[in-house]
């Protein structure tokens, strides 16, 4: 989602849904939205809904997204998660980033918990596996992978 030009640097991000107990939710629906890489939204794109699959799995391939003004002060980069499935709580939470200077004190959200450590992930580069599902998904270079499960309570 949200796909600029080639020469924009591109991220797969990858997740898997669990329950509190680790079990995989197959078919749980996951809805993720950023902002472009300039920082700004959009109604028609940088906006999807995925279903997971029966292990509870789901990727995609997107531009690292911008960051933006909240008042004064920049937000940390993130991707927003809203995940749903029946028999489960609604998760509404956010994916942020490690070595972003705006995360935890210095970001103007409040409520946004980016300084916490279940919700900031490294991003590394792709492993020969990687490689092949993100072959699966485009056809340009992807040098960035990010990993994040979201987990569901009851
Ligand atoms: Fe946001």
């Amino acid at each position: 989602m949200c796909l600029g030009t080639s020469d924009d640097d591109y991220m797969f991000v990858k997740g898997t849904v669990y329950d509190v107990h680790c079990h995989p939710v197959h078919g749980a629906s996951v809805e993720v939205w950023q902002a472009d890489k300039t920082g700004l939204y959009y109604h028609d794109r940088c906006r999807v809904q995925f279903t997971a699959d029966r292990q509870g799995k789901f990727s995609f391939v997107t531009t690292l997204p911008g960051k933006y003004l909240l008042g004064y002060y920049y937000r940390p980069a993130h991707i927003h998660y809203r995940v749903t499935a029946p028999g489960y709580r609604e998760v509404v939470t956010q994916l942020y980033f490690t070595h972003d200077d705006s995360l935890g004190a210095n970001d103007p959200c409040d409520t946004c918990n980016s300084g916490s450590a279940e919700l900031i992930m490294d991003v590394r580069a792709p492993t020969a596996d990687d490689l092949v599902q993100i072959a699966q998904l485009v056809t340009f270079p992807v040098n960035k992978v990010v990993e994040f499960n979201p987990v569901m309570g009851h």
